[in-house]
């Protein structure tokens, strides 16, 4: 690893599905991170209570908030369901509003979903709120992403890895640049 430091990223994905094509996304990323580079598959979703405004959040909401905080960048892979971000992402995310782990977090961004259009635009507006660093460079939408998918549940298009491949290595630079700047 460039610089001498070891690399930590925190992946999020936001379906809860077994199946997920999301996780598949990650998965997929996941093989593109340089060697050294420690990813960290976040799964608490699930367990996160609701958002409420309270000052002794539980040991769930910490755990979520310490590790976005001790990552040097987020991966986020969202489905989009209902025209929407799914509520249990969108339920983690604003438990960060007031706490501003997101403030300045070098993120990549993608939407895998069958259109995804809603959920990915969605998401870019929340994370300009959140002050996460992100560029076109490090989103990405996906659409159809069930067909470029084998039945054994890997991404497996050759221009969606390639796409998913870019988005991994610009995030490495951004988060790169933030370390150079620190
Ligand atoms: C409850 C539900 C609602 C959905 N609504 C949408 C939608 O509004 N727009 C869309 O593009 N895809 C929609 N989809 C399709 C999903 O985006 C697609 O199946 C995606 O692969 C799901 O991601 P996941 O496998 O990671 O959960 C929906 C799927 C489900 C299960």
């Amino acid at each position: 690893m460039q610089g001498g430091y070891q690399m930590n990223i925190l992946a999020i994905s936001g379906s809860l599905r077994s199946n997920s094509s999301n996780n598949a996304v990650i998965n997929a990323a996941v093989t593109y991170f340089p060697p050294g580079v420690n990813v960290t598959i976040y799964d608490g979703l699930g367990r996160l209570p609701h958002f409420n405004d309270i000052s002794d959040p539980s040991p769930e909401v910490i755990d979520l908030r310490n590790k976005i905080r001790q990552a040097d960048g987020v991966l986020i892979c969202s489905p989009e369901y209902a025209f929407g971000v799914p509520g249990s992402l969108k339920n983690a995310l604003d438990w960060t509003v007031s706490s501003g782990e997101f403030v300045n977090k070098p993120l990549a961004l993608v939407t895998a979903a069958t259109g995804g259009q809603n959920a990915h635009a969605a998401l870019l507006l929340i994370f300009t709120a959140l002050s996460a660093n992100l560029t076109p460079d490090t989103t990405l939408l996906i659409s159809f992403i069930r067909t470029k998918m084998n039945t054994a549940g890997e991404v497996i298009d050759p221009t969606t890895l390639d796409n998913i491949h870019k988005v991994v290595a610009a995030f490495i630079g951004t988060i790169e640049n933030t370390k150079k700047n620190e």
